[in-house]
């Protein structure tokens, strides 16, 4: 095992496309922490399904369109947006980069893409959203302590945090278990430190013939949807809920009072037998009918990919580990760098398939095999 390297001080010039920048990545983070960003669940099935997302798909040329005003922004939740690429919530940044969070916040903020914090975040709130002077989303994991949660979501809207991104497809910490094949182990001084002042039930452990979930009590804490409608109905920022697959779940979503969804499967992360994000859009874009915004995530790794995504009725997407592995490579530079080769694919998609505005982008535009 060899010792990290440290990050890139220039871009090599070599890295034309965001997945160039994974080897680069590796040889910059301890193997622990590459098992960690890289992983899936289980068997990595729904990974590399994940991956391979979008070749059931192909991109429609036209040609001599006029596209004198084409432009790429559009409206959200009632706010105007550059580019429809927002950064995913990823725990624990500084165990890719020293900077973590405040690099990808910086760099989210120079190119004009919101940054969703996650609620393990190894970087304060309050740092971030004051030294990074971007548009930016809160994620949520539902906690039990109900008044450290009210202090922080106070604090998030002092702070100026847009909205809450409630994660709902992993309702107890622990029920994903890649973490643990890999050994996972935070280092010490890498924490999530707005967690700090909640209290923290320990999770129970199974006896020997134990029912190792449903006999110990371990789900006793995990959400409903009773508990998620009152939280949205008592939080002072629209809440999108995020890890929605199932089009009967996206209907209950709009039911509850969510402003928004997120299509995901949590990158291949929580259950490795699920389908992926694109294979689930058409059907949860059809009930919800344009009543709420729909975001999709999970193996956006090319311009083009998020140009099938808004065909298939999605407002905007979030990238996850291609951005961290920017971070890993080069810091802030590195993930402006992958926003930077993502927006540019994405006008290149944009133009040769005639379409000049967001809305353009429609079903008609791609075609399946
Ligand atoms: C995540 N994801 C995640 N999601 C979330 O809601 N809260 C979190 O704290 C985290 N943490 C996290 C850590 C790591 C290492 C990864 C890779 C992912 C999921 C993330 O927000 C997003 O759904 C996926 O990463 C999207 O898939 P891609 O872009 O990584 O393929």
């Amino acid at each position: 095992m060899t010792a990290p390297l440290p990050p890139l001080a220039i871009i090599p010039p070599d890295i034309v496309a965001p997945s160039d920048y994974l080897p680069y990545a590796q040889a910059r983070m301890t193997e622990m922490a590459w098992a960690y960003f890289s992983g899936g669940a289980g068997e990595e099935r729904v990974l590399a399904q994940n991956e391979k997302a979008t070749e059931a798909y192909r991109i429609l040329p036209r040609v001599l369109t006029e596209m004198q005003q084409a432009s790429t922004h559009f409206s959200l939740l009632g706010k105007s947006y550059a580019f429809p690429i927002f950064l995913a919530p990823v725990a624990y940044q500084r165990l890719a980069h020293p900077d973590g969070e405040l690099a990808s916040a910086l760099a989210a903020a120079a190119m004009q893409a919101p940054f969703v914090i996650s609620m393990q975040s190894s970087v304060g709130l309050e740092i971030l959203a004051t030294q990074a002077p971007g548009p930016q989303w809160l994620q949520w994991y539902w906690q039990s302590d109900q008044q450290a949660s009210q202090r922080l979501l106070r604090q998030a809207v002092q702070l100026g945090i847009e909205a809450i991104v409630l994660t709902v497809d992993a309702p107890v910490q622990g029920i994903r278990y890649q973490e643990q094949r890999a050994q996972f182990q935070l280092p010490t001084g890498i924490d999530a430190v707005n967690l700090r002042g909640f209290k923290q039930k320990p999770l129970p452990m199974a006896q020997a013939g134990q029912s190792p979930l449903f006999g110990t009590g371990f789900l006793q804490e995990a959400p409903t949807w009773t508990q998620i409608t009152e939280f949205i109905a008592q939080s002072p920022l629209p809440v999108l809920l995020k890890g929605i697959l199932h089009p009967e779940d996206a209907k209950q979503a709009v039911a509850s009072g969510a402003a928004g969804i997120v299509v995901s499967n949590h990158g291949g992360r929580a259950l490795d037998a699920v389908p992926t994000s694109f294979q689930m859009l058409p059907a949860i874009a059809q009930v919800v009918a344009g009543r709420i915004p729909i975001l999709l995530d999970g193996g956006i790794r090319r311009g083009s990919d998020v140009f099938v995504a808004l065909a298939l009725g999605a407002s905007a997407v979030l990238i996850g580990r291609p951005y961290v592995y920017g971070l890993a490579a080069a810091g802030a530079s590195g993930v402006a760098h992958v926003l930077h080769m993502l927006r540019t694919e994405f006008e290149i998609t944009m133009a040769l398939a005639g379409c000049a505005r967001l809305d353009q982008i429609q079903s008609r535009c791609i075609w399946q095999p």
